[in-house]
């Protein structure tokens, strides 16, 4: 007997537009069974006898929490402590001695986590800063953290993670000095979690509440928007960093053909990029 499909094409092109709008994340054509495996619970807990019947509603009703909670559930938050280590290598070996030699006046520093999903990323660098720059707790140091998505910066700013995330690149020596164990979870110590300023910032709405940085993480996010937003958003990061600032994207993405204003340094294994001296703000 044929099997029905839980769900259809045209409610899959129904829930792609919808997160598509919401966050500019481009879902893949043939991820429908992932879709299926997502949307399935949250179908389940609002009362709903099958996921057409959840797209149904979600289609004639104006936005609201079900939608946010659907479109949150279909863009991935893939992430992990020290993910990919190259880029936190260069941080420590070239990029923060660089600025911290550059600040030296001012004793300043921003950084900038622009997709942190459940905080992962921010926690390895201020645990890196707390390891190997501690002169850093003198200085004016902001490292702000978003996402777009308030599920996975709930978790974040709470800092628990399970047995299987506080083992993906975490190093026995750092769990047993900056966490605790709590019942099934580690949480991050109070001294590293209130070094990061967690905000809901949706990447496509005004970066204006933000300051200038010296450093930026844009990792692995942009690889799931199309053409035209990677452009926007390597403007928009150009506008948003120090002339002498860095900025660091994932191992798959580049600025390459999107926008030149940015040149590719490499730091042994790991590439981040800096602005050009033309498009530097203050020559
Ligand atoms: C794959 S995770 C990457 C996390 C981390 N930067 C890393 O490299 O491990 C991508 C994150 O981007 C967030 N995201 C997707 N679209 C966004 C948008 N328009 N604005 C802000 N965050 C967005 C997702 O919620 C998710 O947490």
């Amino acid at each position: 007997m044929k099997q029905t499909k839980i769900i259809t094409q045209l409610d899959f092109e129904y829930l792609r537009q919808l997160v598509q709008q919401h966050s500019a994340v481009v879902l893949d054509a043939d991820k429908t069974y992932l879709a299926e495996l997502y949307l399935q619970p949250i179908a389940e807990s609002a009362g709903f006898a099958s996921i057409t019947e959840l797209v149904t509603y979600l289609r004639h009703q104006p936005l609201s929490n079900l939608h946010i909670q659907a479109i949150e559930a279909l863009v991935t938050n893939e992430t992990s402590f020290f993910r990919d280590t190259y880029p936190f290598e260069a941080l420590k070996q070239f990029v923060l001695p660089d600025l911290l030699k550059k600040r030296r006046i001012e004793r300043s520093l921003n950084i900038w986590c622009a997709a942190c999903s459940s905080g992962q990323e921010p926690y390895s660098i201020a645990m890196l800063i707390r390891e190997y720059y501690p002169i850093l707790s003198n200085w004016s140091l902001q490292i702000i953290a978003s996402d777009f998505s308030n599920k996975v910066l709930a978790r974040a700013s709470q800092g628990c993670y399970n047995q299987l995330e506080i083992k993906r690149g975490l190093t026995k020596n750092l769990r047993e000095k900056y966490f605790q164990k709590q019942e099934n979870e580690w949480q991050i110590n109070h001294e590293v979690r209130q070094m990061i300023d967690f905000r809901q910032i949706n990447l496509l709405h005004t970066w204006s509440s933000l300051p200038q940085f010296d450093i930026i993480l844009l990792r692995n996010v942009l690889i799931y928007f199309d053409i035209p937003t990677k452009k926007a958003l390597l403007k928009k990061a150009q506008q948003q960093l120090n002339s002498d600032g860095y900025l660091f994207l994932g191992s798959g993405e580049t600025t390459l053909n999107l926008d030149e204003s940015f040149e590719r340094i490499q730091f042994n294994k790991s590439i981040c990029y800096r602005l050009h001296n033309r498009y530097n703000k203050y020559p």
